[in-house]
């Protein structure tokens, strides 16, 4: 894993983008596996930025969203379609066929699962994974006791979940109590996943997923088990880790490591 500390939320984003826009240079093009919530808006801003600079363009890469609620139609202002499309796609030069959600009204859920996961597969696999996390250690809605090697499915969400999310709604009994969410199983076959947190709200979750044990009770800790997984965190998500300054010096020399090995 790599630990990357950076002083805000702003740092957390611009560094995101520029690995995101990075590897679109090195391949020209990307499959991205994309969440919602509050952490990633800086990123969208980021790369809309590099969009309109000239500096990134969209055509050739494709988006799968890491989750929905179900019940919610997409153009139901709290889908996370709709908010994809409002805080992202609509202000760059994305195709629309290269835009993938999981549906919140599938006629035949398991099915739609299954095809989701088929679509990953044969574009040839997620190259960067962002995911946020969640107080209660939750990727995706991949809530805690989620098995770590759990497939795209129906998920019931967590109260922290509910309350969480319950400002972008008028009250939280409006939150949807379920949701379809790419499995922790299917995030562990992407080649790189970048996990965002930003906020002391977030620093016990990010303490558990770095240095606890691997357990279902915080999903996050999953990403121990991926070879190219980096977390970038802000001071205050930080904050409770325990080898903060060990994580800081690696960071630091990485070149130098880097030409070492
Ligand atoms: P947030 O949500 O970015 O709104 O804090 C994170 C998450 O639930 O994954």
């Amino acid at each position: 894993m790599e630990i990357i500390i950076k002083p805000d939320y702003d740092a957390v984003c611009n560094e995101a983008a520029v690995m995101i826009q990075r590897a679109w240079q090195r391949k020209n093009s990307l499959i991205l596996g994309l969440p919602t919530g509050r952490t990633p808006l800086g990123l969208y801003r980021k790369l809309i930025s590099l969009y309109k600079k000239g500096e990134m363009d969209f055509s050739r890469i494709t988006t799968f969203n890491i989750d929905e609620y179900l019940g919610l139609e997409e153009t139901h202002p709290q889908s996370f379609a709709f908010y994809m499309d409002h805080h992202l796609f609509q202000h760059i030069n994305i195709k629309k066929e290269n835009i993938h959600h999981l549906s919140g009204r599938p006629d035949d859920i398991e099915e739609h699962c299954r095809a989701y996961e088929m679509d990953i597969r044969r574009l040839g696999g997620i190259d960067i994974l962002v995911l946020g996390i969640g107080v209660n250690g939750h990727v995706a809605f991949n809530e805690p006791s989620s098995s770590l090697a759990s497939r795209t499915r129906f998920e019931a969400l967590a109260q922290e979940s509910i309350k969480a999310n319950a400002h972008f709604f008028k009250s939280e009994k409006e939150v949807p109590r379920f949701c379809l969410t790419m499995g922790v199983g299917t995030f562990l076959e992407s080649k790189t996943i970048l996990l965002l947190a930003s906020g002391k709200d977030k620093a016990t979750p990010v303490a558990g997923a770095i240095e606890g044990p691997v357990t279902a009770s915080n999903p996050a800790s999953a990403l121990q088990l991926h070879p190219r997984s980096k977390f970038i965190v802000d001071e205050e998500a930080a904050s409770k880790l325990l080898r903060k300054d060990f994580y800081r010096w690696k960071y630091e020399n990485r070149d130098k490591i880097a030409d070492l090995m």
